[in-house]
């Protein structure tokens, strides 16, 4: 029996999706073991040319028509954002439809809910698309790397971030100039500000976290920095000393206890992450014994997207084939506890702007001791003609509360010009190899 798919939102992702249904079609129906039918189309704008054919699929603006179609099998969501996504959602698996999705936001911010839901009702939700585009990160986790006792997660998984710190780098552009070339380049999220404010970043990495780690993992309450405040100077200083700068998204599990957040992050340039330039998304996982495993690829667009859709709608027609059943419990249940920012351990790059004068570094030395942070390297370049200059010191690992309460010291000292800038700084997976 074929399996019959309604697609609600025909945007750039559902176009992709129906172009990778046409043009792979032969390959699809052999690898899911049934045919794959897109019965329907709903859509509130049936204008624009999508560059796609669909004269010949059932097409609607009433999303809910699919959703009470009981012909259909499967509702593909990709709608975007959290409030109608989400009763589209709930009323699909009410309808006994297994669902597709690519909304990270929706299943970072209500996944505990909607997968309570898909469990009761006995049906399933695939989310490939949700992180990292067209890179089969999700798949990966519940299926080759299903053994892997994971304990790090560090990502790129915002493309729009990941290009505009590149350019800023590679050629000294402004943060403004290079967002709105992103944005027509169509990498952008509807509202950019999800993109370089760390959002959409965060709303991934919680799903990947859940996966990996066991256990339901508060939005809210993951940390989240974009990257507005970076300035061509700090990638520039990072570069000297050996290090790029990135949108990471991090999580670790520390046994009893997860770490999960996203912030601008220097990284050694000897690490395959450092080079991962552009639009391009990146997950490094790392497990006990097997080590790291990194999935490269294109992390929107589309024909990725569109790709990781249609790739889940091959795993849905093989899970009804096989009457293969979804336990989602990991995504409602709270198992371990997230470990506040305040207890965070890591390394860190500091720039001063101060008068160049005697025993300023000594005092800003003398506060980071008392605190207990030890200092890995110093670089000062010349003063400038008011004799002001930036001082750059990269410490060894310290506590974040540590390293705020030092910060707020001295930032009060006469000589200290300006609110010190803090960039975090990460090593994959140091103490493991
Ligand atoms: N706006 C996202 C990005 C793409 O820039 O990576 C979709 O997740």
């Amino acid at each position: 029996m074929a399996l019959c798919v309604g697609l609600i939102g025909f945007g750039t992702v559902g176009s992709g999706a129906v172009k990778t249904l046409l043009a792979n079609a032969t390959q699809i129906q052999q690898r899911a073991g049934t045919e794959i039918t897109l019965q329907a189309i709903a859509d509130l704008d049936w204008e624009t040319d999508r560059g796609v054919d669909v004269s010949n699929v059932k097409r609607t603006t009433d999303a809910w028509e699919l959703i009470r179609d009981p012909d259909i099998d499967v509702i593909v969501e990709l709608v975007g954002g959290t409030t109608i996504a989400k009763e589209l959602v709930l009323g699909a698996l009410e309808h006994q439809k297994d669902v597709v999705t690519a909304n990270k936001a929706l299943l970072a911010a209500h996944g505990a809910e909607l997968f309570r839901a898909a469990d009761r009702q006995g049906r399933k939700i695939h989310f490939e698309g949700a992180v990292g585009g067209g890179i089969p990160i999700i798949q990966t986790l519940y299926g080759g790397l299903a053994s892997a006792r994971i304990r790090e997660i560090h990502a790129i998984i915002n493309g729009t971030s990941n290009y505009i710190l590149t350019q800023m780098g590679e050629h000294g552009r402004s943060f403004e100039t290079v967002l709105r070339e992103a944005q027509k380049l169509g990498y952008a999220e509807m509202d950019p500000s999800y993109d370089v404010d760390g959002n959409d970043a965060a709303h991934k990495i919680v799903v990947l976290a859940s996966i990996c780690f066991g256990t339901a993992i508060p939005l809210e309450d993951v940390y989240t920095q974009g990257i507005r405040d970076i300035t061509v100077e700090d990638i520039r200083f990072g570069e000297k000393l050996g290090y790029r700068l990135k949108l990471l998204a991090i999580a670790k599990d520390l046994d009893g206890e997860v770490e999960v957040r996203v912030h601008p992050t220097f990284i050694p340039k000897s690490q395959l992450l450092a080079w991962v330039h552009g639009v391009f998304n990146a997950v490094n996982t790392y497990a006990e014994g097997l080590g790291s495993t990194m999935l490269y690829g294109r992390g929107a667009g589309d024909w990725p997207t569109g790709h990781a859709v249609v790739s889940d709608l091959i795993q849905c027609a093989r899970d009804r084939l096989a009457r293969r059943p979804a336990d989602y419990a990991y995504f409602y249940t709270p198992a371990k506890s997230l470990r506040p920012m305040s207890e965070v351990i890591t390394e860190y790059y500091l720039r001063f702007v101060v008068k160049d004068q005697p025993r300023v570094l000594s005092k800003i030395a003398g506060i980071l001791g008392e605190h207990n942070i030890s200092i890995l390297s110093v670089l000062q370049t010349e003063a400038s003609r008011d004799n002001v200059c930036p001082i750059v010191i990269m410490t060894h690992k310290a506590r974040e509360g540590d390293m705020l309460h030092a910060l707020s010291q001295i930032e009060e000292l006469d000589v200290v010009m300006a609110a010190p800038k803090l960039i975090r700084l990460e090593h994959m997976n140091p103490q493991r190899g």
